[in-house]
């Protein structure tokens, strides 16, 4: 895409080149949010393809990539910027006994101090930047609010030199895998996408383009199958990552079908719970036994 899209369908264009086939949905808010300058909210189940997104469109829009990782316990001096205390006090200790606390404290809360974390890295860019901050459902409501305020006006006060301001517009990109409700007030500042499985032909299409060698038939039946998994009451349905994994093993395995055999014993490539493994062998294994019918015609 050029660096600047100027329509839905060149965002569209632009994350295909770079290898991520996008919903019609995602093309349409990732072009909002470019042009209103507002923050992505992408939920969905694990591995549907929203930290993906993220890495495509940096790519796309050729702007680099600025990853805050979140975890329980992430706290601002990890995420946005803390002070080198060990440096400080080399410097405290280099300068003896000679000066005064005036002067040595000036010194000691200067840039060269700080330890520059993802979030202050990004506000302080120089180029325009796609910054992603995955997983946000894994910090607390706390966290929420510090980044909301950071959000809104792109700045951050630091008491001891002041306020930073962001030099560019950076397009935002927050994920949550829905592991536990977001605040209102951090939804209303953001424009929402909801990523979940894809369609049929969606995945098949990206499975392909993973695996361009594995043959299409094989190919549609996989995708077949996974969705035949999904719709079991599972603790973890198979995700696009796993569809990829196991055409991956499938292409190594030179399989030509998908049969209850080959099923079976490729089955924890899929599933990887030992009460899911249970369920799905019983339910759609027997479904590709031959007695049973080809996969897609049968129905339960
Ligand atoms: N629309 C898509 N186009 C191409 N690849 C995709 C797409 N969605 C997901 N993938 C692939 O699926 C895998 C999982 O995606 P990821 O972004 O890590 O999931 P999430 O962050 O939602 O847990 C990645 O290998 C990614 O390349
Ligand atoms: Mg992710």
């Amino acid at each position: 895409m050029a660096a600047v899209p100027d329509s839905v369908p060149a965002v569209a264009d632009g994350l295909r080149a770079v290898g991520y086939l996008p919903a019609d949905s995602t093309a349409l808010v990732a072009y909002l949010a470019y042009k209103l300058g507002k923050p992505i909210l992408v939920e969905g189940p694990a591995g549907v393809g929203k930290t993906e997104l993220a890495k495509a469109l940096a790519k796309a829009l050729e702007r680099r990539l600025v990853r805050l990782q979140c975890y329980e316990g992430l706290d601002e001096a990890k995420a946005l910027y803390e002070w080198n205390y060990r440096k400080q006090l080399l410097r405290i200790q280099a300068e003896g006994q000679g000066a005064g606390w005036d002067d040595v404290q000036d010194d000691i809360f200067g840039e060269e101090f700080l330890l520059s974390r993802p979030l202050m890295d990004a506000i302080t860019s120089e180029q325009p930047i796609v910054l992603l901050i995955d997983e946000i459902d894994k910090t607390d409501q706390e966290f929420e609010a510090m980044l909301l305020e950071l959000l809104s006006d792109f700045q951050i006060s630091i008491p001891e030199l002041g306020r930073v301001e962001a030099r560019t517009r950076p397009v935002v990109l927050l994920t949550s895998n829905n592991s536990r409700e977001l605040t209102e007030a951090l939804k209303r500042r953001c424009l929402y996408l909801w990523l979940d499985y894809p369609t049929l032909e969606h995945e098949l299409e990206i499975v392909r383009l993973h695996v361009p060698e594995l043959d299409r038939t094989v190919a549609r039946k996989l995708v077949e199958v996974i969705g035949m998994v999904r719709e079991l009451d599972l603790k973890k349905p198979p995700s696009i990552a796993e569809s990829i994994d196991w055409a991956r093993a499938l292409l190594l395995l030179g399989a030509r079908d998908v049969d209850a055999d080959l099923f079976r014993e490729t089955l924890s490539i899929i599933v990887k719970h030992r009460t899911d493994l249970d369920v799905v062998a019983e339910r759609v294994g027997v479904r590709l036994d031959p007695a049973a019918g080809v996969a897609g015609q049968t129905q339960t």
